[in-house]
């Protein structure tokens, strides 16, 4: 269940409530809806803030994604943080705001009342760091709580009962942007607690871009339209893969109520702080640019790679978040996590997110007209992180990468003629290789665009000592609209090859009828797996495939414990402990191949105890793409339950865990016992 409302504060998801406080809990949860494509809530009816700012999404920097209140936080990573703004085209690309997080002040505030700077942290103060960033023609933002202290165990004043007066400090020091949190706020109204700042802001006369960050708790987006220019609208946000796909899922839905002023808010960026691989840091911003999000970059800018650089200055990519027009993006399709989310731009073009929450490639597609787009013969199609453009006959299509996004803007008009046609080049999923043993893969080249694909080929590239051969043709002379080249690949690793992902790339390439040639690639993995031996053996003994986990990583022989890795406790469920076994938590999905020679799957499952009492899950056995079993929710006071699947003949296992409805809050699921029969 979603929190109350009347809870002062927030608890992480998958922390123990027993270990901490109540009262002093302060970082934020996250509660992702089963899928995104749930009916949106209608437009909100509330009023509009009218300060007449963040008309686009704000863009800028905020440290604590990367800092946290270590003491690297100070006045010279900020002022830092600013020249690089300049020094490396992000100020051109649109970034402005540079804005300080928890931990700033010192814990009491002066015999005046006032929020005294941290002096080791920022010895010149806070205004002179203000003055910095505006020196450099940026501006400046800073940080506390709509409560008695913020968020950090520390307790660094908070502004509640202070407003008036922190907010004339805030506006004497030439801040710019306020991020207003919701910590240690004495159970008050939250409505009041952010309207009363609000006021507060406004009485400064200074404008100051206002955000709410109560974490979504009292749906924000109903009523904070006419309160703050932006709103949280989950909990805190980690540097993994499941967490940003949990709230990008949560903040999906919610595109009604976004607008020029009064944008969702699903949080800061994790781009370039190591979590997660390019590919999904891609994602990550593609997906928060569609949705029209703040884009506030949370990596230490100066240690990012060029790599990193590349994400977050692709100024295709913040134009789309930066559209006049402000449209939230929204859920065309999400069946078996290939999404395709589209955004209305003021220019009339859409931008969609071709984006793959799959493990392996995928095949996604829409169509002009899905899109909204005008009849046409033809359309033009920009894709935004190749920086290129074809035409095509309106079919809107990309293999995508695992956990990767396409993301194309697609145009009417009469340009298009001079572009060549986009084509589609696809495999039919990622092969699973048993070493010295021949695989087939299929990969296809398709033509999507108006005009003829000429002369293409088709290779498959993989490791050194791989055996690759084509079983069927790779070239051919002209590729018409919608006809596609098909080859067959036989695919054998070297004997003794460890278990594991292997790159493969499959390129195409082919002529425009305008000249040019075009190549492309599509990166895709070999999975070289064993099958389990004969007999009965601990999943947990075994290698899996992959283990995605919604918090820190799948455990083995342990509990999920905390979002560290190795950080379980004893699997226990019900008061029964289990010394084999999985620690999974919500949204998760654990894959094992089977290889056709096993016969049953089975654990005794529940919600671990380590939870206190909360969280409710389901657990799932799937088998080759079909669910053979399900428990049902499951709450934590329950006992664990039997669950098995015949899985006779099935080449690959999923062990899946589900929400209970109610978000993933808690959600620490166990597969004690889990065992395979082969
Ligand atoms: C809360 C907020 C975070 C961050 C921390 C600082 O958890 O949601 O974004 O500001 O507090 O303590």
């Amino acid at each position: 269940m979603r929190h109350l409302p009347t809870r002062t504060t927030h608890q992480r998801r998958g922390r123990v409530v027993g270990a901490l406080a109540a009262g002093l809990l302060c970082t934020a949860g996250l509660a992702a809806p089963a899928a995104a494509a749930d009916p949106a809530p209608a437009a909100p009816a509330a009023p509009r803030l009218g300060n007449g700012l963040a008309l686009t999404p704000p863009m800028g920097f905020n440290n604590w994604n990367s800092t946290h209140c270590r003491a690297e936080f100070n006045e010279k990573m900020v002022e830092g943080i600013a020249d690089l703004f300049i020094a490396k085209g992000l100020k051109d690309a649109g970034y402005q705001y540079v804005n300080l997080d928890d931990c700033w002040a010192l814990p009491q505030r002066d015999a005046q009342g006032k929020l005294v700077p941290d002096p080791v942290r920022f010895p010149h103060g806070i205004k002179a760091v203000a003055d910095y960033v505006h020196s450099k023609g940026l501006k400046f933002g800073v940080y506390t709580s709509a409560g008695i202290k913020t968020c950090n165990s520390a307790g660094f004043p908070g502004g509640l009962g202070h407003e008036y007066s922190d907010a004339r400090q805030f506006a004497d020091w030439g801040v710019d942007y306020l991020k207003y949190d919701n910590c240690n706020n004495l159970g008050v109204d939250a409505k009041l607690r952010y309207t009363t700042m609000r006021d507060a802001l406004k009485a400064t006369g200074r404008p100051i871009v206002y955000s709410l960050c109560e974490w979504g708790e009292n749906k924000p987006w109903e009523w904070a339209s006419g309160v703050g220019n932006l709103w949280r609208t989950t909990g805190d946000i980690s540097d993994s893969w499941g967490s940003m796909l949990s709230i990008l899922k949560e903040n999906l839905p919610l595109a009604p109520a976004a607008g020029p002023g009064h944008w969702n808010d699903p949080d800061m960026l994790e781009v370039g702080n190591g979590g997660m691989t390019d590919t999904e840091y891609r994602s990550h911003f593609s997906m928060w640019s569609i949705m029209a999000a703040p884009l506030l970059i949370g990596s230490d800018l100066r240690k990012a790679t060029p790599a990193t650089y590349e994400i977050l200055a692709n100024k295709e990519v913040t134009a789309v978040d930066q559209d006049p027009l402000g449209k939230q993006g929204t859920v065309l399709t999400s069946a078996g996590g290939r999404w395709v989310v589209a955004k209305e731009m003021k220019d009339g073009s859409r931008t969609v997110a071709l984006f793959n929450e799959t493990d392996s490639p995928q095949r996604i597609a829409t169509t002009a007209k899905s899109l909204g787009l005008p009849r046409a013969a033809a359309y033009t199609q920009r894709d935004l992180w190749q920086h290129r453009t074809y035409n095509t006959a309106g079919t809107v299509a990309a293999t995508v990468p695992a956990h990767g996004t396409v993301l194309l803007r697609i145009a009417p008009g009469h340009a298009w003629a001079q572009y060549p046609p986009a084509v589609e080049t696809g495999l039919d999923g990622g092969p699973l290789v048993e070493s010295a043993k021949p695989a087939r893969v299929t990969a296809t080249v398709t033509d999507l665009g108006r005009t003829p694909a000429l002369s293409t080929d088709t290779a498959l590239t993989g490791p050194a000592g791989w055996g690759i051969r084509a079983l069927s043709p790779t070239s051919s002379p002209a590729l018409p609209t919608g006809r596609s080249l098909t080859t067959t690949w036989e695919l054998t690793a070297p004997a003794g090859t460890p278990n594991g992902a292997y790159d493969l790339t499959l390129t195409s390439s082919y002529r425009a009828p305008a000249g040019g040639r075009v190549t492309q690639s599509l990166p895709v993995q070999a999975h070289v797996v064993t099958p389990p031996p004969a007999g009965t053996s601990y999943l947990s003994d075994l290698p899996w495939i992959s283990a995605a986990n919604g918090w820190g990583p799948v455990e083995r022989d342990t509990s999920n414990g905390e979002s560290a890795a190795g950080d379980g406790r004893p699997i226990t469920v019900g008061g029964t402990v289990y010394a084999k076994g999985l620690g999974a938590h919500a949204a998760s999905d654990i894959a094992y191949y089977t290889g056709g020679g096993c016969s049953t799957v089975s654990a005794m499952v529940g919600v671990d105890d380590e939870t206190g009492g909360k969280g409710t899950v389901t657990f799932e056995i799937w088998a080759d793409g079909h669910r053979l079993a399900s428990t049902g929710v499951l709450t934590n006071p329950m006992p664990p339950q039997p669950l098995s699947a015949n899985i006779t003949g099935a080449k690959t296992v999923h062990l899946v865990v589900t929400d209970g409805g109610d978000g993933v809050d808690s959600d620490h699921a166990d597969w004690g016992n889990a065992r395979v029969v082969c």
